[in-house]
């Protein structure tokens, strides 16, 4: 079996992409919080070819985040073999393909979520991505265009005739954004109507939602995004469930609900990969997300952007969260946040 369904096995919780979020030193400290499957944010197929600084840093990734993904995305055909076989020679694990970006200045150019509308071109990337290269090939996608033009069942066929490993479905339209909710039950049906793995990704906020539908849906797999930027502990807790639920208790172990080794591993995986402006500004960013449920949050969140060395945000964060590091569950929703990306 190929190593990414052994992985999935495993552990059925991956970390969605998330552009300018998951980073490299956020996708280590993910790993870190008991994350599976990592994939980098999308990188432009055409912007490979000009091997630019971003592009490279884009492509980052440590070791201890096999198996890692590189996500590519773009419409011309000899540019997305060219990023293939350029993902290949970086030691990644596999390909995953981009068919969700929403963003207009993406989709006018045919890239991202406009693949949706044309599945004979769809057909052409999946055989010409195979034929670049040797490793694995995966696609994100969103459940179709729009409303009537929901097509993720046919998209999966096409998946399956060209030998991709798995289709990931964020489960809403491209029309939709981040409107609505994801459509589990949509994302069920085309689980049941597909020999490709699934994997199910939208809105969950809990372990109790990542367990409930990958079992529901009978998903090979879960993806998620913003929940774990709201509650660092989603992946451990979910694999904790799920295992309960399984009566299969592996040598896990327990979470251990401590904010304080929470924000260590954090700034030791952000100094590690990154310049001090951009460990003080995620520190930022991640500890104010992370209050999120927490009472008096809104004040902690203006307080620790007003803060300037690492020095005084460590100390501003250690004596906000000082008080919750025997929490159980956090409960907070996703109303409102974070409601636009590139899938
Ligand atoms: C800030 C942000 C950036 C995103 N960037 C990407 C991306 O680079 N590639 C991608 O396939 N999806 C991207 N997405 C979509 C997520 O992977 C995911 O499909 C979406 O957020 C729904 O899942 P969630 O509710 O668990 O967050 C992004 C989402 C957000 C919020």
């Amino acid at each position: 079996m190929n190593i990414l369904l052994q992985q999935l096995k495993e552990n059925p919780f991956l970390l969605a992409p998330m552009a300018g979020i998951t980073d490299v030193a956020f996708r280590s400290f993910m790993k870190d919080m008991g994350c599976s499957i990592v994939i980098t944010e999308l990188v432009s197929a055409t912007g490979l070819k000009y091997n630019s600084r971003k592009t490279i840093d884009l492509m980052r990734f440590s070791q201890n985040q096999h198996p890692i993904g590189i996500q590519i995305f773009g419409d011309n055909l000899e540019d997305l073999a060219f990023a293939a076989s350029t993902v290949e020679d970086s030691g990644a694990d596999f390909v995953d393909l981009n068919f969700g970006c929403p963003v207009p200045k993406v989709v006018k150019k045919g890239g991202g979520a406009a693949m949706l509308k044309d599945l004979k071109k769809v057909e052409q990337v999946f055989q010409t991505v195979k034929a670049a290269t040797t490793l694995p090939v995966t696609v994100k996608i969103r459940t179709g265009w729009d409303d009537i033009s929901r097509n993720a069942i046919e998209l999966s066929h096409i998946a399956y005739n060209e030998g991709l490993t798995w289709v990931a479905i964020h489960g809403r339209t491209r029309s939709q954004a981040y409107k609505g909710m994801a459509d589990w039950d949509y994302i069920a049906h085309v689980k049941s109507y597909s020999k490709i793995p699934i994997i199910g990704n939208g809105d969950i906020c809990t372990a109790k939602q990542a367990v409930d539908n990958l079992l529901n849906t009978q998903c090979d797999g879960v993806m998620i995004g913003r929940g774990c930027l709201k509650n660092p502990w989603l992946f451990i807790e979910s694999l904790d469930l799920l295992n309960s639920k399984q009566r299969d208790f592996r040598n896990l172990d327990s979470p251990t609900f401590n904010f304080e080794s929470v924000f260590q591993s954090l700034d030791k995986s952000y100094s590690t990969y990154a310049t001090e402006r951009v460990r003080n500004l995620q520190l930022k960013k991640l500890s104010s997300w992370f209050s999120a449920g927490l009472p008096e949050s809104s004040q902690f969140r203006k307080n620790i952007f007003q803060a300037e060395s690492h020095a005084e945000i460590t100390e501003q964060i250690t004596s906000f969260f000082k008080p919750y590091n025997n929490l159980s569950i956090k409960s907070f929703n996703n109303d409102g946040f974070l409601m636009g990306g590139h899938g």
